[in-house]
């Protein structure tokens, strides 16, 4: 991995779910910016205790700063970022909905950017992940991105950041659906289960209606 010190601002469901794969193949060391570490993360990052700091009051360095908030939490999560961050560092975000020129208008002007969206099939190495760059990404970074993203499953770089969206619907959210689907078949088969034991059970009744002679 080229990338050998790596921020993750925010260990929700996706953040922890892509450091666990990171932690394990790779060698990097990570800072992270958390709000409170969950007892989830704590057990996650327990063996590479060597690797971690948490939220540090010292300045850190970052060869890559991956953004993993809620969107919505975005412009409170980057703010300590805006104004440390070294303008050669590599910005990937994963937010959805959260277009490249938003992190334009608030990094340097030369930082360069790459927005992605993987899929929670990352917490066992297997997610779908689209990346698009902006015009500050040179070679080097484009390969630290691409070897963050084949850890956490497979990649494809698309050039236009317009198509995320749809990006987003298909793969981003695609495993929600299938386990959607899950539920709800479950659902139904339990449904059908009953109806075949009520049937089963009324078959095996004497009628109600009185015999006839
Ligand atoms: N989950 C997916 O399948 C998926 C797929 C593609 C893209 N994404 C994108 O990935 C991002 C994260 O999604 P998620 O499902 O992992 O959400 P999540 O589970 O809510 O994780 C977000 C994490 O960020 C933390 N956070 C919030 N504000 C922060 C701050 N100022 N500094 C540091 N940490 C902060 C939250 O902490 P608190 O809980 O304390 O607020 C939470 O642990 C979203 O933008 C989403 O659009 C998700």
């Amino acid at each position: 991995m080229s990338a050998k010190n790596i921020l993750l601002v925010g260990c929700g469901n996706l953040g922890s779910s892509m450091l666990g794969q990171w932690l394990k193949k790779t060698d990097a060391h990570f800072t992270l910016l958390v709000r409170t570490p969950s007892l989830p993360l704590l057990d996650l990052i327990e063996p590479y205790a060597n690797r971690i700091v948490i939220n540090p009051t010292a300045a850190f360095k970052a060869d890559v700063a991956v953004l993993a908030v809620k969107p919505q939490q975005m412009d409170e999560a980057i703010v300590p970022l805006t104004h440390g961050l070294p303008p050669e560092t590599l910005v990937v975000s994963v937010a959805a909905g959260k277009r490249i020129s938003y992190y334009e208008e608030r990094f340097s002007p030369g930082q360069p950017i790459v927005r992605a969206i993987p899929n929670m099939a990352a917490s066992i190495g297997e997610s779908m992940t689209v990346c698009v760059a902006n015009k500050n990404v040179k070679d080097r970074h484009r390969t630290m991105a691409t070897e963050l993203f084949e850890a956490i499953g497979k990649l494809i770089w698309h050039d236009n950041d317009e198509n995320l969206t749809g990006v987003t619907a298909v793969s981003g959210s695609g495993p929600a659906f299938v386990y959607l689907l899950a539920i709800l078949w479950r659902k139904r088969r339990k449904q059908a289960d009953w109806m075949q034991r009520q049937q089963r059970s009324s078959r095996g009744k004497p009628s109600s209606a009185p015999a006839q002679h």
